[in-house]
């Protein structure tokens, strides 16, 4: 792999609507960003269309896919000499199926927990001493049931947005348990409803509903303001939405589940 920029801030998802965003206004702010993309194709005609806006940009894409937990570590290996200066973790998915990666987990808790729960802990002792971390979140969270068997659900259990706001949930509890655990910023960012890839409402209605219903939402880039903001946030464990910055729910500050999900998710990726 190619030498990487140090000091820079990893977007992963940013060959994505809220990641090209959050890239264009952190290279528009003078920050090198490494763009961690699972389609190097995608993420290159990124990186051109942001550098046309912002010339002179410093933007290096490089391969990750979230959910090969050989991939997670290949990349944290590459970029951990260059000192990486903020982590966000802006990836995610919500496939309508049930599936298994290559690891024998289940593909939407894999990609938008397992995968950055083993990304954040790779990079932990090689991050700037003023890195910031902050990991997209949903308001489906707030409504999520987990328990501590979460990496274990067989098909029988999958619902494309109850496993979606399960696994949202699971990257909430990493946030505040990793913001307990270390020195560094670690916040989390609630874009709201975002016209975005991701939201393709063809499942749950029809094309016109979608087509009414897609303008109400929020443009990419204000769905990515707020983890920019988190990004450049000298506070820790707090929510980013919109322009405010909240305190988290009492009853996911002290949730038991937390440590017990940080254990289990450590143990099945191979970490202390
Ligand atoms: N849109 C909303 O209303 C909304 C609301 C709340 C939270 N969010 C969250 O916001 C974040 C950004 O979503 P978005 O709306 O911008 O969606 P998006 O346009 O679909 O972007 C998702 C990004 O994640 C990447 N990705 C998917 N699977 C991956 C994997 N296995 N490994 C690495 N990257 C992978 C995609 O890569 P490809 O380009 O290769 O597909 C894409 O770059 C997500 O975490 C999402 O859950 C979105």
């Amino acid at each position: 792999m190619e030498e990487v920029i140090p000091g820079s801030i990893i977007v992963t998802g940013a060959s994505g609507s809220m990641g090209k965003a959050a890239v264009e206004a952190l290279a528009a702010g003078g920050r090198s960003v490494i763009m961690a993309c699972r389609n190097l194709e995608k993420g290159e005609a990124v990186r051109r269309e942001v550098l046309a806006r912002v010339p002179g940009a410093a933007l290096q894409v490089l391969p990750l896919d979230l959910g090969s937990l050989r991939s997670v570590r290949d990349f944290a290996a590459a970029v951990a000499p260059s000192a990486p200066a903020g982590l966000l973790n802006n990836a995610g998915t919500m496939p309508p199926r049930y599936s298994l990666t290559e690891d024998g987990l289940e593909q939407t808790v894999a990609v938008n927990y397992v995968g950055p729960y083993l990304l954040t802990r790779l990079l932990l002792d090689s991050f700037s001493p003023d890195a910031s971390i902050v990991n997209v979140i949903s308001l489906t969270a707030k409504y999520a049931h987990i328990d501590e068997n979460l990496l274990e659900k067989g098909p029988e259990d999958f619902h494309q947005l109850r496993t979606y706001a399960a696994s949202k949930l699971a990257l909430m509890l990493f946030s505040i348990e990793l913001a307990k655990r270390t020195s560094l910023r670690v916040n989390m960012s609630d874009p709201g409803v975002v016209a975005s890839n991701m939201i393709d409402l063809g499942r749950w209605f029809d094309p016109l509903a979608d087509a009414l219903f897609k303008p109400l939402c929020k443009r990419p880039e204000q769905g990515a303001a707020p983890a920019i903001s988190a990004l450049q946030s000298p506070q820790t464990m707090k929510i980013f939405k919109g322009h405010r910055c909240l305190d988290v729910q009492e009853r996911f500050l002290d949730n038991p589940l937390s440590g017990l999900l940080w254990q289990k998710t450590a143990q099945r990726t191979g970490l202390k």
